[in-house]
């Protein structure tokens, strides 16, 4: 098994839900390079600025808008595109936004993902669904193991409650309409389920509320010193491109021509960085504070908010194993990509350019 992108996307047909987001919109962009016909469905961007709009998404993908709640929308978006692969990232991702808006945060991710599956099951074109959870769904113990995919499901706030939830919509909708006993069989069914359970996410064109690398970028260029909640917190940091390797790697083998042997991926998988770049939120606001320089300091906000886990780690050896799947970027190099991006922005380059180039910079780290 090898963990290059040798997979051939060529003409793939490529549902994106959340392609306006910021996972969403580098993944979108990842497969359009690697020659995937993509079509992505979501809201309007949260922010402004946003990646879908700096790194200009939208030229390379289809871009329809919709809400994943709202079925009949949904369900003319995916019958007339046919796709061959749905990778489900839509989501209300945010911990804070989740404890203002449960109700709304638990409609999006779990009902929202009900919607996407339920449509899936009218849509026999779909070989490969990747839906986006979290490392959060997880019953965190605060422990110092990483989470297995074998640990029980769990989740204190109704964020991290609700991806628990995706987890567990998603394994119902596999056993009941995608059982992987039936697929490819005559008078079965073709589609591939699995879920990807990835950390803390960090890259340039982040901008969303309460979370560490936009709120460093935002402080460091207003010039104000960026006051941090609990600087002790671990998290299992990675760069974008590192889960969304993941993602393709997996899709990739719940596409393979052979099922019985597709039909093995049909599970829950884990992304998360090597045990030593799991690091507390201190430690990269002070390498991101040196990187950027011009005065950039960060300063300890003593309200430490509402609940958030203080210690989670991944266990990463079922995607080493299975996919050949390995982190390839140090977390040193995924904040000097961070830096370099946002200044790029920052002085007007043209960010679909640059965005592709990181890319192509990150396949590079692959052949290696
Ligand atoms: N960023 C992280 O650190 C991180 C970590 C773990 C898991 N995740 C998961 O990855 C996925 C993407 O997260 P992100 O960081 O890119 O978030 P984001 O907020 O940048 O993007 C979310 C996307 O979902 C879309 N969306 C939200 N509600 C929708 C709805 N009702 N209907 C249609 N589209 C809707 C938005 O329009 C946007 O395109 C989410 O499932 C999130 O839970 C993110």
């Amino acid at each position: 098994m090898t963990d290059k992108l040798a997979f051939r996307w060529q003409g793939k047909r490529v549902l994106v839900t959340g392609h306006t987001g910021f996972k969403g919109g580098w993944l979108a962009l990842w497969l359009a390079k690697l020659g995937a016909e993509v079509r992505g469905y979501a809201l309007d961007p949260a922010t402004n600025p946003n990646l879908f709009t700096v790194a200009r998404v939208g030229s390379v993908v289809e871009d329809l808008r919709g809400d994943i709640r709202d079925a009949a929308t949904l369900e003319a978006a995916m019958q007339d595109f046919a796709p061959e692969v749905v990778f489900h990232l839509a989501a209300q991702p945010l911990v804070r936004l989740s404890y203002e808006d449960p109700v709304g945060t638990y409609e999006t991710n779990v009902i929202g993902t009900a919607r996407v599956l339920d449509s899936v099951r009218r849509t026999p074109s779909a070989r490969a669904v990747v839906c986006v959870t979290s490392d959060k769904c997880y019953e965190n113990k605060e422990w110092a193991w990483g989470y297995r995919e074998s640990d029980p499901l769990g989740g204190y706030d109704p964020y991290s409650s609700s991806k628990a939830c995706e987890e567990i919509v998603t394994a119902a909708f596999r056993q009941s309409y995608f059982p992987v006993a039936r697929l490819g069989q005559t008078g079965g069914h073709s589609t591939a389920v699995a879920s990807a359970r990835a950390g803390n996410v960090i890259g340039g064109g982040d901008w969303s509320a309460d979370r560490l690398i936009p709120d460093l970028v935002r402080g460091f260029l207003s010039g104000e010193p960026v006051r941090i909640r609990r600087p002790q917190a671990i998290r299992p940091w990675q760069h974008v491109l590192e889960p969304l390797h993941g993602y393709i790697r997996l899709a990739e083998e719940l596409l393979a021509a052979n099922r019985d042997e597709a039909a093995r991926f049909a599970t829950a998988y884990n992304f998360g960085p090597s045990d030593d770049d799991t690091q507390p939120v201190a430690w990269i606001a002070e390498k991101m504070s040196t990187l950027w320089g011009n005065g950039a300091k960060w300063i300890l906000d003593p309200d430490p908010g509402v609940h958030e886990a203080g210690y989670l780690k991944l266990d990463a050896s079922r995607a080493r194993a299975d996919l050949g799947w390995t982190p390839h970027m140090r977390l040193e190099s995924a904040i000097e990509w961070i830096v370099q991006w946002t200044r790029a922005w920052k002085s007007g380059a043209d960010m679909h350019a640059f965005t592709l180039s990181q890319i192509e910079a990150y396949e590079s780290l692959l052949q290696q």
